[in-house]
């Protein structure tokens, strides 16, 4: 039965690629998206990841960098390992690098990123001195599609190993993707939104990805109900 489903959903997730690319990305069996709830990238602890003796945020960018864990290290002109400062009160995760982030080797850099920037700065926060950006996958996936749950799979210990070393105080899931790993809840946006989840320990705060926000400014309400969210919760942990 796994089998069937999955067939079915390789042929229409090739239908989507050519639809939507004029082309297939590539070679890759796909995956039914319920598999990646049950097969948790959460299931690895943050005390395992950190079992691999002392880490740095430098040891954990040079292996991003020659990393070819999977096969989106083919396409890549630079990984995005993240950027932003040690002990943040936010950790911001979106979902992987677009275009511009893999030309700089920078997260959340284009048009998004600067949206994104306002968001922090509305509620006293920012790149430069209290947050850290990254993403759940460190290089760019073809045509900006969504990572392949394979490609999260592999991805996903370097983040873990960002959060153990860094520390956030909170994290901010940016769009679907980040917030269904992190929450491990299978809910879009307008669901998973308004309340505070806990990962490890560390309250997380979910909203809609800067994108979306762009293209659909009717999402813009329920972002700043969201970022007043994580304002009230910093201050009552910091
Ligand atoms: N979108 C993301 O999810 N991450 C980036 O770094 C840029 C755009």
């Amino acid at each position: 039965m796994r089998k069937v489903i999955n067939d079915l959903w390789n042929t229409l997730e090739d239908y989507r690629q050519l639809k939507t690319y004029g082309y297939r990305c590539d070679n890759r069996e796909y995956y039914i998206p319920e598999t990646a709830v049950a097969h948790d990238p959460r299931s690895i602890t943050l005390a395992q990841v950190g079992d691999n003796g002392p880490d740095s945020f430098e040891k954990i960018a040079n292996e991003i960098m020659q990393c070819k864990k999977c096969r989106l290290c083919s396409g890549r002109k630079n990984s995005v390992p993240g950027t932003g400062v040690l002990n943040p009160f936010v950790m911001v995760i979106g979902e992987g690098p677009g275009a511009e982030e893999d030309s700089q080797g920078l997260p959340f850099v284009g048009a998004a990123g600067q949206y994104l920037d306002k968001w922090l700065n509305a509620i006293s926060l920012d790149r430069a001195t209290n947050c850290f950006i990254g993403n759940i996958v460190k290089c760019r996936p073809p045509g900006n599609r969504d990572p392949q749950f394979d490609e999260i799979e592999q991805c996903i210990v370097f983040l873990k190993r960002q959060i153990a070393l860094l520390k956030p105080k909170a994290i901010l899931t940016v769009g679907r993707i980040a917030s269904s790993i992190i929450t491990a809840q299978e809910n879009g946006i307008g669901k998973l939104r308004g309340k505070i989840y806990n990962y490890e320990g560390i309250p997380v705060v979910v909203t809609y990805h800067p994108s979306a926000v762009l293209r659909d400014r009717s999402y813009r309400a329920a972002v700043w109900e969201d970022l007043k969210i994580l304002r009230k919760k910093l201050d009552e942990i910091t």
